[in-house]
């Protein structure tokens, strides 16, 4: 390996020998497959990361994530690699058919005394768990009182913070329509924060989905969108099983724009309407 850094903001761009080992690291990490050609997305996302650590190339840079005291920074290189692009109500059509179909039944329950669970896999800084929150608050104003809460977890433990944290920018937070920002935004600090009525809904962690999963299920509802595109196909397939058997029969799984998750006799999955899918009851032994 060739050291190709020029110190101090000048990281130019891995080499191929580089680069495999980046992304061996980055798959066995987090599943994520880098591509050999993304030399330049690299070099964008870890020359900061060289410059705080103050790192003459990426060979050092290497050799650091891959020792036993590397642990942090191997994280820290992840949160580089991974993209944290999201916003309020993203692909708005789920949202309206969480209002609509999804929770009518689950809030019924949760009125009854029931147990109603939602997760937000792969949930960036939290807008997809906050924007769930606020779908169900609109119909269920004393939510947080009953059984039912939202489960928002991410690998990257910066934005898993971010979210915690349920503060944005004016910016960030502009994708909410105006009267759902007057309801659930309070302002703090020159920035908005999502109201006391809102937060117990939602609790955050730090998951890797490659990991073994601590919590308890069953799911009512899986939000993992636009997570799996950075995923190989068989940790796809592996993800849609285990969703699969976090789910309770009937729940439902919501995935990317352009993301498909097979459907049965492939899975226990069907269709449900746009990238929605349902799970199946499981076949009867016999
Ligand atoms: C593009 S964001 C999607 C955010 C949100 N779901 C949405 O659709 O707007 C992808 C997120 O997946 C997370 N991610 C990538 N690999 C992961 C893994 N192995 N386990 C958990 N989260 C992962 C990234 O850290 C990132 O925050």
């Amino acid at each position: 390996m060739t050291t190709s850094f020029h110190h101090a903001g000048g990281a130019s761009l891995p080499d191929s020998a580089q680069m495999a080992a980046i992304a061996r690291i980055a798959h066995s990490e987090a599943g994520i497959v880098i591509a050999p050609g993304k030399t330049g997305m690299v070099q964008a996302r870890l020359a900061k990361r060289l410059r705080a650590l103050d790192l003459p190339g990426y060979d050092s840079y290497l050799a650091l994530v891959e020792s036993e005291a590397g642990r942090d920074e191997r994280r820290r290189m992840i949160s580089a690699l991974t993209t944290n692009v999201s916003h309020f109500f993203r692909e708005s059509h789920h949202f309206d058919l969480l209002r609509s179909q999804v929770l009518p039944p689950l809030l019924a329950r949760a009125k009854a005394g029931g147990r109603v669970r939602l997760w937000s896999a792969g949930c960036s800084n939290g807008q997809e768990a906050w924007s769930m929150a606020m779908t169900v608050l609109e119909l269920m104003p004393d939510a947080a009182d009953h059984d039912l809460r939202i489960l928002a977890t991410d690998i990257d433990p910066l934005v898993v913070e971010k979210g915690r944290s349920a503060t944005y920018d004016a910016q960030m937070a502009s994708s909410v329509h105006a009267p759902l920002r007057k309801r659930y935004f309070e302002q703090r600090g020159g920035q908005l924060r999502l109201v006391a009525a809102v937060r117990p809904l939602v609790s955050f962690h730090e998951l890797n989905l490659h990991a073994p999963w601590p919590m308890r299920g069953p799911f009512d509802a899986i939000f993992c969108r636009n997570v799996v595109i950075y995923f190989d196909s068989e940790a796809q397939d592996r993800l849609w099983r285990r969703f699969g058997e976090a789910l309770a029969p009937g729940g439902w799984l919501f995935v990317g724009h352009s993301e498909r998750v097979p459907v049965a006799p492939a899975s226990r999955f069907v269709t449900a309407g746009i990238t929605t899918y349902r799970l199946l009851p499981a076949a009867a032994k016999t």
